[in-house]
């Protein structure tokens, strides 16, 4: 019996395995921290790794630079009558912080029990990785690939992506596609592969308060002087209510709500919801009154405090009034919520709540829309066939928490398709210590990808 040309691609890339294994952990090396500009040369030197990777399959690469981040860009060559593919990921990573919590340091890379601990093993690396690799698995066993391939790999991520929606303008006929994968979400379960068609958005805002012009002393001062930390714990805890409501004036009106249907479907998925719990070591979970945890997490608005500050945190006790506090906070957002919109009534709200004697700052960065595709077209089917066929179960349907700030804009200006195909696990440590992407997880992954551009390639072309 003669093998097909996938057969022979799916033997080469698990004869290579370790190869495969060793050029992620030399990319895991590279401490390629986004948010810290002290990283700056190494964020350098993990795009020159990859340029030089795609270079090495014989791919036509750019090095291009932004205002920001570099963008790695690769590409195959055009295959006349299928469809183009644009691969989109990162290869920048969150601070590792904090560092005392890691078994083993963030960027050595090291395998214990069949998982890679390492900053990026998931969240993207590990994930984009798989890509490449199937990539090379056909190059150098068929010399071809069955459809184009265009790679385009940023370095800001997980600084909100700020310079990448003008390249895609500016780029539009190079990036043009059918499609875009993205591999960086994650599974169901072990086990159970899954397709995601929603993500969340993010509003994301630091808030300053000032109260006096200097730290005093809280027994000489306190009782008549406004305490800056005092009242940013008051407007924090302000913004929702006991039953989880977030107050901002109008903040649920454009929310597009969840169908019965869709419910529905979120409670057929085998979700262990104890096991989950258990995961977290927490003695409970809580949320908007009248939803699951499913909804909560991929289909309901949120807001959590992700870093608060102020006043004295060192050994002891020091009894001070502070002169300022300030915390960072954010919003995840479902389709049809504007973040716009809602910067402008959170404003309102915050006016209404500070107490005299405090001045406000409010700080805006990140900003996403949530999203929602519908998933009944050739290419998902295409796409699950080739997840099936890695991963060796067919993969569910999801929506996800996290945001990918680019993916909104790849649905409008390329107008693609986008597929967020995740190899990740939930419980993966992503931006945690001792984050991890399981090798099997790795080589499924890279199975799938290499059987998705042969499906792919079969998708019958509109025009
Ligand atoms: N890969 C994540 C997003 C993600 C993770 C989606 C798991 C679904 C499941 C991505 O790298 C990420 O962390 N995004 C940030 C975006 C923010 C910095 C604007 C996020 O969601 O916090
Ligand atoms: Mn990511
Ligand atoms: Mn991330």
């Amino acid at each position: 019996m003669t093998s097909s040309p996938l057969d022979k691609v799916l033997d080469f890339a698990d004869q290579h395995r370790e190869q495969f294994e060793a050029d992620l952990v030399e990319l895991l090396r590279i401490p390629s921290i986004s948010a810290d500009s002290n990283f700056q040369g190494e964020i350098r030197r993990a795009a020159d790794w990859l340029g030089g990777h795609f270079g090495n399959l014989g791919l036509k690469v750019e090095l291009i630079e932004t205002a920001g981040h570099p963008i790695v860009y690769a590409e195959s060559p055009p295959v006349a009558g299928a469809p183009v593919v644009l691969v989109y990921g990162h290869y920048d990573v969150q601070p590792p912080d904090p560092l005392d919590l890691w078994v083993s340091p963030p960027f050595e890379p090291t395998v214990r029990e069949g998982n890679l601990y390492a900053r990026g093993a998931t969240d993207d690396k590990g994930q984009m990785l798989t890509h490449v690799k199937s990539v090379q698995a056909w190059l150098e066993t068929e010399q071809k690939l069955p459809l184009q391939v265009k790679f385009l790999i940023e370095g800001e991520e997980e600084i909100g992506s700020g310079h990448l929606e003008a390249f895609l303008k500016e780029n539009a006929k190079k990036l043009a596609c059918d499609c875009v994968v993205v591999s960086d979400t994650s599974q169901f379960a072990r086990g159970v592969p899954a397709i995601t068609y929603g993500l969340r958005g993010i509003a994301y805002y630091e808030i300053r308060l000032t109260g006096p012009n200097r730290d005093l002393h809280s027994g000489v001062f306190g009782g008549a002087v406004t305490n800056p930390a005092n009242a940013l714990s008051k407007i924090l805890a302000a913004l929702v209510d006991n039953d989880g409501r977030i107050q901002v004036p109008g903040f649920y009106d454009d929310v597009i709500p969840l169908t019965e249907e869709e419910r529905a479907e979120f409670r057929s998925l085998p979700f262990d919801e104890a096991a989950f719990q258990q995961d977290l070591g927490v003695e409970a979970l809580s949320g908007e009154k009248g939803f699951s945890t499913l909804e909560r997490r991929w289909g309901r608005p949120s807001l959590d405090v992700n870093g608060i500050w102020g006043g004295y945190q060192g050994e002891g006790e020091k009894t001070i009034l502070p002169g300022k506090a300030a915390a960072k906070f954010s919003f995840r957002l479902v389709p049809g919520q504007d973040p716009e919109k809602i910067t402008a009534n959170l404003r309102e709200l915050l006016a209404g709540l500070l107490p005299p004697g405090i001045k406000l700052e409010l700080v805006e960065s990140h900003r996403a829309p949530g999203i929602v595709f519908p998933f009944d077209s050739d290419y998902l089917q295409a796409a699950a066939d080739a997840i099936e066929q890695g991963f060796g179960q067919r993969p569910v349907f999801i929506r996800e928490g996290g945001s990918i700030p680019i993916v909104s804009t790849f649905a409008e200006q390329l107008r693609a398709e986008v597929l967020l195909l995740g190899w990740g696990q939930n419980d993966d440590n992503l931006h945690s210590p001792n984050e991890k992407f399981s090798l099997a997880d790795f080589h499924h992954g890279i199975a799938a990808s290499a059987a998705l551009w042969a499906r792919l390639a079969t998708v019958h072309q509109d025009q």
